[in-house]
């Protein structure tokens, strides 16, 4: 499974999930439907396409900041990683030394998807036995309590695979903040981020000519068929990637390409000709713009690393000195608190 997801739907819920966002005016089905095994596998070779620059352009940037950031830290930390469920990217961290001794005491991959976290201790355990890893299966959209085994180990996170642009800016900057007031004081953050550019960059990496991301994107009609009682014909339904200028973002959509009645969970969902289901925005940032949202998070710039093009960043994290109440009062928000934003979420998505 890649590391580049958000999986964070319970079971059970997928029908649920499906009507909420088919019976909005405006229809949507949530993103993090994309990622059951089929899915997973399509967005692999997402990372591997020509158009789809993200991933490579990370992986090239990463050995630098890798080793730039070991030089600056003072001794060694605890690496906790959101939505960790390979090994690849952490790896350049987890190879560094610092005085002798390795960068990183300690891991803390966190992800939902609980086999593969499993898988990816186990394999780091016969790799790297020195390395103490402690797993932590949850969705690492809600608060997440550290294990109390890394003790008082520096913290250093990691959010790589430009997944912050999955979130929208409200979501974001919760996220953020609940990832300042986890790791706590001293803390540091690596955050990989796709930046903004031209369309005629964007677009294809989000509709490919071999028609990757398309299959993608209808995987989530296969996927309802079998798991919420839908009677979807895939083929009857278009992809399409649109970079809406006024929000910053790339939008997928699948299109009907005529009018019709399809049955979900026992309800009739149906379709003008050429109505659109929203099923993902993938936020694009310029530095300023990720500068200023990690801001309001609480956490301030200390570095950036961009490829030659300029195609994508990893920002280097340190906590902003008087934040720390009001990052406070967004991890102390009441569960109400919680479900209002993720509602907002939904609302700006409609
Ligand atoms: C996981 N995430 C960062 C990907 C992105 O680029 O927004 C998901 C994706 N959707 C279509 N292609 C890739």
């Amino acid at each position: 499974m890649p590391d580049d997801f958000i999986p964070h739907e319970r079971p059970g819920t997928v029908a649920a999930l499906a009507l909420a966002g088919l019976r909005r005016r405006r229809k949507t089905l949530p993103a993090q439907l994309f990622y059951d095994e089929a899915g997973c596998g399509l967005f692999y070779r997402i990372t591997e396409l020509p158009e789809y620059y993200l991933t490579r352009t990370e992986l090239a940037l990463l050995p630098r900041v890798a080793a730039d950031v070991a030089a600056t830290l003072p001794g060694p930390v605890a690496l906790v990683e959101y939505g960790a469920s390979d090994e690849t990217k952490a790896g350049f961290l987890l190879d560094m030394q610092r005085a002798g001794a390795p960068l990183v005491a300690a891991y803390v991959p966190i992800d939902i998807a609980a086999p593969a976290l499993a898988a990816l201790t186990a394999r780091l355990r016969r790799a790297r036995p020195g390395l103490a890893v402690f797993p932590v299966a949850a969705d690492f959209l809600e608060p997440v309590a550290l294990p109390d085994a890394i003790g008082r180990l520096p913290r250093l996170g990691f959010f790589p695979g430009s997944t912050i642009g999955n979130l929208d800016p409200i979501a974001a900057r919760v996220f953020l903040g609940g990832v300042r007031a986890a790791l706590g004081e001293g803390a540091r953050l690596l955050v990989g981020a796709d930046l903004r550019k031209d369309p005629s960059v964007l677009l294809p990496a989000y509709d490919d000519a071999a028609g990757v991301t398309a299959a993608f994107n209808r995987n989530l009609l296969v996927r309802l068929n079998r798991e919420a009682g839908a009677g979807f014909d895939p083929a009857t339904f278009d992809h399409r990637a649109v970079w809406n200028a006024e929000e910053g973002r790339v939008e997928m959509h699948l299109v009907s390409r005529r009018a019709q009645t399809v049955p979900v969970a026992g309800e009739a969902v149906h379709f003008s000709e050429g109505e659109t289901i929203h099923t993902e925005n993938s936020y694009k940032y310029t530095l300023a713009g990720l500068a200023e949202l990690a801001g309001a998070g609480g956490w301030h710039r200390e570095r950036v690393w961009t490829d030659a093009e300029e195609l994508f960043s990893v920002h280097a994290k340190g906590i902003a000195l008087g934040t720390l109440p009001l990052v406070r009062g967004c991890c102390a928000l009441p569960v109400f608190g919680w479900l209002l934003l993720l509602r907002l979420r939904c609302w700006r998505l409609g």
